[in-house]
């Protein structure tokens, strides 16, 4: 979940998100002809793909999961969303996506999304967004040319902040596309690797998705991904 430290200055309200995990509502595991729509936060698989869905508040969202491909729909009723596919756990592959993200010119991002523990850290690798730049605030600390484009490198520490082990203070990492776009390959080991020489290392994966993320906008994707 990301900080948003400028909205926090326009917004007097208190921005506290929720842990992203979930509730397990379906374990379709291995099974091609799965398809399931879900409304509210759950984790689980379908096909060969772990899913996360995360709404701050269960409301306004409908994602639909087929065999490596979701459609996610938000309204602002989520307040915050995270939603999207991939693998548990995440690792240092080379992944493909292609499809759609279409967030109205609004609040909302598009990424390669994930978890590690020991250290505890949530990343991003962020191929597109809409009207706020999530690195927007953070401390940026170089850059590293992948698939076509550099990505800004920028860190940040998340203080009492909710997580996948509950509320705790932790590294969040980004990698930001300058060259936006939404579908192509995303070589993750470039980002790892260049996070890990600027001293921003990883501990054990967790899961890891191609994830749409709104923060109180509206908005529509459809992503599918191979890797
Ligand atoms: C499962 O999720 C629902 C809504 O998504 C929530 O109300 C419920 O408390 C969750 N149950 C557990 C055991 O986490
Ligand atoms: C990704 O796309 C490239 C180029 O089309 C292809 O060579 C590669 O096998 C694909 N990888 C995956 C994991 O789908």
């Amino acid at each position: 979940m990301v900080s948003f430290k400028s909205l926090i200055v326009l917004c007097s309200a208190a921005v506290a998100f929720a842990a992203p995990a979930a509730n397990v509502t379906v374990d379709a595991r291995g099974t091609d002809a799965a398809q399931i729509t879900i409304y509210n936060s759950a984790t689980g698989y379908v096909g060969n793909n772990y899913y996360s869905l995360w709404e701050q508040v269960n409301s306004g969202v409908t994602m639909n999961i087929n065999n490596g491909q979701y459609s996610l729909s938000w309204n602002q009723a989520s307040q915050n969303v995270v939603g999207g596919i991939g693998w548990n756990p995440g690792s240092a592959h080379t992944i493909n996506y292609s499809g759609s993200f279409n967030p109205n010119g609004q609040n909302a991002y598009l990424s390669l999304y994930g978890w590690t523990t020991g250290p505890l850290v949530e990343y991003y690798i962020c191929e597109n967004f809409g009207s706020y730049n999530p690195s927007t605030g953070l401390q940026h600390l170089g850059t590293v040319y992948s698939d076509g484009s550099n990505y800004d490198i920028y860190k940040t520490t998340r203080v009492n902040a909710p997580s996948i082990q509950g509320t705790a203070t932790f590294g969040q990492y980004w990698s930001v596309r300058q060259n936006k776009r939404t579908g192509g390959t995303i070589t993750i080991g470039n980002h790892f690797n260049a996070w890990k020489n600027l001293g921003m290392n990883l501990g054990q994966h967790n899961y890891q998705i191609l994830a749409t993320e709104g923060y109180q906008s509206y908005g529509s994707s459809s992503i599918s991904v191979s890797g």
